[in-house]
């Protein structure tokens, strides 16, 4: 059985009580693949906001997910109003994304910027999942999980294909040594078959799909039993 990494993300969504509804309604829909899950690790990477709540409602309800942030600050802590460090992240979560597109695009994050916050997440003992759009944008050393995410899929319905993301995914391991690279872009329970499927892609990065415990339990479900 290939060993499957999903990491889901819900960008800027949910309060506190929405967040302990969808632990509640997750557990549940999961309780029939806890095996599996002990043995593939699907981390969902939440705002801030979320992240404590989140923690103790996964301990309540005995769910094996690990915990991420979608964002670090590239400053220690100190006089830096809004940001949050690596080691404040690490309290509460073990996981953080540093690149996403939607940080290039929106918060102009540069790929020096985005080294510098690799480099602090690692400091504080935090695994990060580093995103890119491609195979040339430069991955810093030391990073867990790669997220290829090509910018037009993501949030569209369109995808890439299988077998190009392959491609790209496969270019991404051989130039970075990074040896789990991950497939993000309109990820569904209907098409994480076709990705997870391909020997080169380790798993995959679902925004959209992670929202709903319905659909992300699907997802889950399917991607299990495509790589038995
Ligand atoms: P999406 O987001 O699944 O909503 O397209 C993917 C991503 O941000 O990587």
């Amino acid at each position: 059985m290939k060993k499957l990494f999903i990491a889901g993300n819900w960008k800027s969504n949910k309060t506190n009580a929405e967040s302990q509804l969808w632990v509640k309604d997750l557990a549940t829909k999961l309780s029939d693949v806890a095996a599996d899950l002990s043995n593939t690790p699907v981390v969902v990477c939440v705002p801030f906001t979320s992240l404590s709540v989140i923690r103790y409602a996964l301990g309540a309800a005995h769910v094996s997910l690990a915990l991420g942030a979608q964002n670090v600050s590239k400053f220690d802590e100190g006089a830096y109003t809004g940001e949050v460090s690596a080691k404040m992240v690490k309290e509460v979560a073990d996981w953080v994304i540093i690149g996403h597109s939607e940080r290039r695009k929106y918060f102009n994050e540069t790929d020096e910027d985005l080294a510098i916050k690799a480099q602090k997440a690692k400091d504080a003992g935090l695994k990060v999942i580093y995103c890119v759009p491609d195979d040339k944008t430069p991955v810093p050393e030391g990073v867990e999980v790669v997220g290829y995410e090509p910018v037009w899929a993501i949030g569209t319905g369109k995808t890439d294909s299988p077998e190009n993301a392959s491609a790209v995914v496969s270019s991404i391991k051989a130039k970075t040594k990074v040896a789990t690279v991950i497939y993000g872009g309109s990820v569904t329970g209907d098409n994480v078959a076709t990705f997870v499927s391909q020997s080169a892609i380790d798993g995959v990065f679902p925004g959209g799909a992670s929202l709903d415990p319905e659909k992300f339990s699907h997802l889950i479900h399917a991607a299990l039993a495509a790589t038995k």
